[in-house]
């Protein structure tokens, strides 16, 4: 898993590390290493691309709220980012949107919610079926057919 924060966001990633290590997931840290002020758009370009050209499975981002990352990370064709502030909304975004980059907001999301978040996103599967069948209308998005499929 790549994962990635801003100045906001370091306090939670630097947390969570430790226990996506005990889930046994292999991490990645692309930064930030402090909290001095830095560009969240960095950060999430370099998780989404690495996830989006497969040379990691899946990413986390986190910012002060997760919008910033989120807004950045899904610019990336490939990049499904959700932003998740509770355990349904993580289980869904892996069930239905096959989410492949979580993101949390580091200034609304405690450690221990983040925790149990990221258990829950990271054990959830995708249910397939019709949620396929719009995650390929969001990828004829990318590819620049969507306002032709949809008239
Ligand atoms: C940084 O102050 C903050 O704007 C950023 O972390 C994030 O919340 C943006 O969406």
């Amino acid at each position: 898993m790549a994962v990635g924060a801003d100045h906001a966001g370091y306090a939670l990633k630097e947390a969570v590390k430790k226990s996506l290590q005990e889930l046994a997931v292999e991490v990645i840290d692309v930064g930030t290493f402090s909290v001095e002020s830095v560009d969240y758009p960095d950060y999430a370009a370099q998780v989404a691309l690495r996830v989006a050209r497969g040379a990691c499975e899946r990413g986390l981002l986190i910012c002060g709220t997760g919008i910033g990352m989120a807004i950045a990370a899904n610019k990336v064709p490939g990049a499904r980012a959700a932003l998740c502030y509770n355990t349904e909304t993580a289980r869904l975004s892996r069930a239905h949107n096959e989410a492949n980059i979580l993101v949390l907001g580091g200034r609304m999301t405690s450690a221990a919610e983040a925790k149990e978040i990221i258990k829950v996103w990271l054990a959830t599967p995708f249910e397939g079926g019709r949620h396929q069948t719009r995650l390929n209308k969001i990828s004829a998005l990318e590819k620049g057919f969507g306002a032709a499929s949809s008239t």
